[in-house]
């Protein structure tokens, strides 16, 4: 994981060097923002040697973290698209402040702003300063913004007050980090996924096809690896730029068709069983054409003086369907989407039971290329059907909860079938 640790000009910045070592001790990478006046604390030779990079202190100073070409001298933009995490310790009375306004005077306000992912904070200063109103009106701002808050604790302080306003332990402040940064421990180890669009060619020019991204199937991949998954990905028609953010480890297979599609994943099975590396689960994310011209034009279809043109369509094969009907001793797991217009709830159900498949995520039409997008996930218990809301505004989080849910939900299958 890629943290970035900002420290704030407090007595209690020397606690950071130790919460840096036992971020590298945990195999993260770690880049350091000191504040301006953080350095009247904490030196920039000790911050680089924990950190083992170069330490960011100014603005103005020219990037030597940017890997983004068109970025040059854009330190707090490179900074902020490198960073899967931010946290600040200890976060001063004035920091809070500037925070809370959106200030963007230096490094550090600049990254903040240009940073969409998770940002805590570890509070630390006198009592007093604490307890002053204008610094809680400050902490209830951040709060509404989602800005995790560390403690802070209680207890004596460095002016000799005893009371609120100590910075954490760095142990602390470390189970902290952990519980947002370390990812689920996984209950399964190989999981095959479908993402995209497929495209059912009309002619050589023309083909039916959705608008469906793949950057739901891009996400949960990507979390399954993170997490120690081994992942194969079998796509159709995914923007190379959506492709580019695909861990490079994971195997991935480029088809065009559903027909394609469903031989892509059967090889894989069947090839994941021969190597005795079953796939325990499949995800049909991939928007599959239920479609396709019944013949192809191998030359471009001209147009007539004729006022309409039919274009006889055929049945796909259904992949999950397929999938869950092929199943060898309860495997794979199969989940599968359903995008609708309407009836959402009653389709979804439907469309569980008819292709047989172990969970459903169903989502309304308009969350097809939307970030935002809730979900219900369903899935039958016995005779009940059991249902599950969650929506968040990234659809990076979403992906981390059906993974999350289909973890469990993959343990009590088993255990249900008593295979555990
Ligand atoms: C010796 C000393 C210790 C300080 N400790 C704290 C502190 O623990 N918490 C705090 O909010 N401000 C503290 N301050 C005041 C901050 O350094 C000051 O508000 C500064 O503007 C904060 O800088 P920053 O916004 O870069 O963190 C301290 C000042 C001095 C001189």
């Amino acid at each position: 994981m890629n943290i970035i640790v900002a420290i704030g000009g407090g007595i209690a910045a020397y606690k950071t060097l130790w919460l840096i070592r036992l971020l590298k001790k945990e195999n993260h990478q770690v880049k350091v923002i000191l504040t301006q006046n953080a350095m009247h604390f904490v030196t920039v030779t000790s911050v680089e040697t924990l950190s083992e990079n170069p330490v960011c202190v100014d603005l103005w100073s020219t990037s030597e973290t940017s890997s983004h070409e068109n970025e040059h001298n854009m330190h707090h933009i490179s900074l902020a698209k490198w960073a899967d995490f931010i946290v600040i310790a200890p976060a001063t009375a004035n920091r809070i402040s500037l925070l809370a306004q959106g200030n963007c005077q230096d490094l550090l306000g600049n990254v903040i702003m240009a940073s969409k992912v998770p940002l805590a904070i570890a509070p630390a200063m006198n009592r007093q300063m604490w307890e002053n109103p204008a610094v809680q009106k400050n902490i209830s701002i951040l709060k509404e913004r989602n800005v995790e808050i560390f403690g802070p604790a209680r207890g004596s302080q460095a002016c000799g007050d005893v009371g609120e306003g100590r910075l954490l332990e760095p142990e602390e402040m470390m189970a902290e980090i952990d519980r947002w940064v370390r990812p689920m421990t996984p209950t399964f180890s190989h999981l095959l996924i479908t993402a995209g669009s497929t495209q059912e060619p009309i002619d050589p020019v023309r083909y039916i096809s959705n608008s469906s991204s793949g950057r739901m199937g891009i996400e949960i991949a990507n979390y399954a690896y993170q997490c120690g998954i081994d992942v194969t990905l079998v796509y159709a028609d995914i923007n190379p730029k959506l492709l580019d953010g695909l861990a490079s480890n994971i195997k991935r297979v480029c088809v065009q068709t559903a027909q394609q599609m469903l031989v892509a994943v059967e090889n894989q099975i069947h090839q994941g069983r021969v190597e005795n590396k079953p796939y325990e689960m499949f995800i049909a994310c991939a928007a599959v054409s239920d479609y396709r011209p019944a013949q192809y034009s191998e030359q471009k279809i001209k147009k007539t003086n004729e006022n309409s043109f039919t274009l006889e369509l055929m049945k796909n094969p259904d992949i999950i369907r397929q999938v869950a009907l092929d199943k060898k001793e309860g495997l794979p797991y199969c989940a599968g989407f359903a995008l609708e217009s309407e009836n959402l709830l009653q389709n979804a159900e439907k469309k569980l039971k008819e292709k047989k498949m172990d969970i459903i995520f169903a989502n309304p039409v308009n969350s097809i290329n939307a970030q935002l997008s809730s979900i219900t996930a369903l899935w039958q218990v016995g005779e009940n059907m059991v249902s599950k809301d969650f929506s968040y505004d990234e659809k990076s989080e979403n992906a981390k909860y059906v993974l999350q849910l289909l973890c469990q939900n993959y343990v009590k299958n088993l255990r249900e079938q008593k295979t555990i």
